[in-house]
């Protein structure tokens, strides 16, 4: 693919279908290669719509509306950053020819659903995963609870950042999960996967990205990410996170296989649970991972400038430059146009780096900026991020 001149007949053009705070650091590389931006979200004002050339509002949930934008604006390159898509419009796009799906409409489809992708990553790939098994009802689940054995986590097959999931240790607990799954997934389907727990030491990103050097694919991994859930919402990650040379050959080896089967081109977040030499995969993003704003500090070409690159068909580099660690900023409050105190002192942290996304509105858990940093050792790193991110405080604006 050639690179021309945005707003111009040579332009490239790539639209985001999701325009938060990864589409936005995505956009921005993108309009660093003079690459049109068009962001589609169903909010205005979305993060990548404020750095982008056009914006949509639009339900991308909406077959018939999702088709009219991408027919109006014909991108070359239709990249998605969120899973609630009505995918089966990129997969007539994509057999159409009328634009390159990254990585490719199957993976949006496969990944969307969690029983797509822990399908072909057990069933077809015979990847090690937890056990697991699905169910349609409340008496299912609990057979299902039953049979893998307590404690198990409940998820809705279509949901993320941690919506719908519960833990329980309790099989008369089954119920509650069911109607909490129920109430916090997307709508379209109401199953839920039901998995045993692994009793992970630490659990890791592996940012492994599929990209064209000499005219071939390669496959090329970042250092592993480490990083701390809370309610299934990252909070904090650091890079590298320190692991036998046994558990990141293994953890590889998954990376490469999930991402080959998937295909395409693009940075992939595959999401892993390692204990001692043993690595399990979890799931995997066809995108740039929310753990992986860490390398806005670490790596020579941040995850979104791989990505930037890697779709465009151009070779990357994924050279680890420095340790470091990232802290979310959460809204803590419910309110519109809010304002950030105490920006200058989060600054005065060593090494301390700040994005502040520009989401329009709060919500007292919703991510609203991340602090980065970087350390002689992750420890040191993490220390700083934290301290930078508890130092900015969102107050009404
Ligand atoms: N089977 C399991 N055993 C142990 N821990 C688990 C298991 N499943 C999920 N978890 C924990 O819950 C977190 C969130 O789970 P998962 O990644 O499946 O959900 P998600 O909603 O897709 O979250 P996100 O969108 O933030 O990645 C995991 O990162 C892990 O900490
Ligand atoms: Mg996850």
């Amino acid at each position: 693919m050639k690179l021309g001149t945005p707003l111009s007949d040579s332009a490239v053009r790539v639209m985001l279908l999701g325009a938060g705070e990864l589409g936005k650091e995505l956009a921005i590389e993108l309009q660093r290669l003079g690459v049109e931006v068009i962001a589609v979200d169903r909010y205005p004002n979305a993060p990548a719509m404020q750095v982008a050339h056009r914006s949509h509002v639009i339900p991308m949930t909406d077959p018939q509306l999702l088709n009219g934008v991408i027919l109006a604006e014909a991108p070359h390159i239709i990249v998605p950053e969120i899973e609630a898509i009505a995918t089966e419009v990129l997969a007539q796009i994509e057999a159409a020819g009328l634009a390159i799906v990254i990585p490719t409409a199957r993976a949006t489809q496969l990944t969307m659903n969690r029983e797509g992708i822990r399908r072909l990553a057990a069933e077809e790939l015979g990847l090690p995963t937890s056990p697991y098994a699905f169910a349609g009802s409340a008496a299912e689940l609990a057979e299902a609870a039953d049979r893998i054995g307590l404690p198990v986590f409940i998820k809705p097959v279509m949901s993320s950042s941690g919506k719908g999931q519960s833990m329980i240790d309790a099989l008369e607990d089954a119920t509650n999960a069911w109607t909490h799954a129920q109430s916090s997934g997307r709508v379209e389907t109401s199953r839920v996967i039901v998995e045993g727990r692994i009793d992970f030491d630490f659990e890791i990103t592996l940012l492994t990205v599929r990209s064209m050097r000499d005219g071939v694919v390669v496959t090329d991994f970042c250092a592993p990410i480490g990083h701390r859930q809370v309610k299934g919402d990252y909070v904090e990650s650091w890079q590298p996170q320190a692991m036998s040379p046994a558990a990141l050959t293994a953890a590889q080896e998954i990376g490469r296989k999930v991402t080959e089967a998937l295909g395409g081109l693009g940075v992939f977040g595959v999401e892993l649970f390692v204990r001692g030499d043993q690595v399990w995969f979890s799931e995997v993003s066809p995108r740039p991972h929310d753990t992986g704003l860490v390398t806005l500090a670490t790596q020579t070409q941040s995850e979104f400038a791989l990505h930037a690159r890697a779709i465009l068909g151009l070779p990357v580099d994924v050279s680890q430059r420095d340790i470091g660690a990232s802290a979310v900023i959460y809204g803590g409050i419910d309110a519109v146009g809010i304002a950030f105190e105490g920006v200058a002192e989060a600054l005065t942290v060593p090494t301390a780096d700040l994005r502040l996304f520009g989401k329009p509105e709060s919500f007292e858990r919703r991510r609203m900026g991340v602090a980065v940093a970087r350390g002689d050792t992750t420890d040191q790193a993490r220390e700083r991020a934290t301290l930078a991110a508890s130092r900015v405080r969102p107050v009404k604006g």
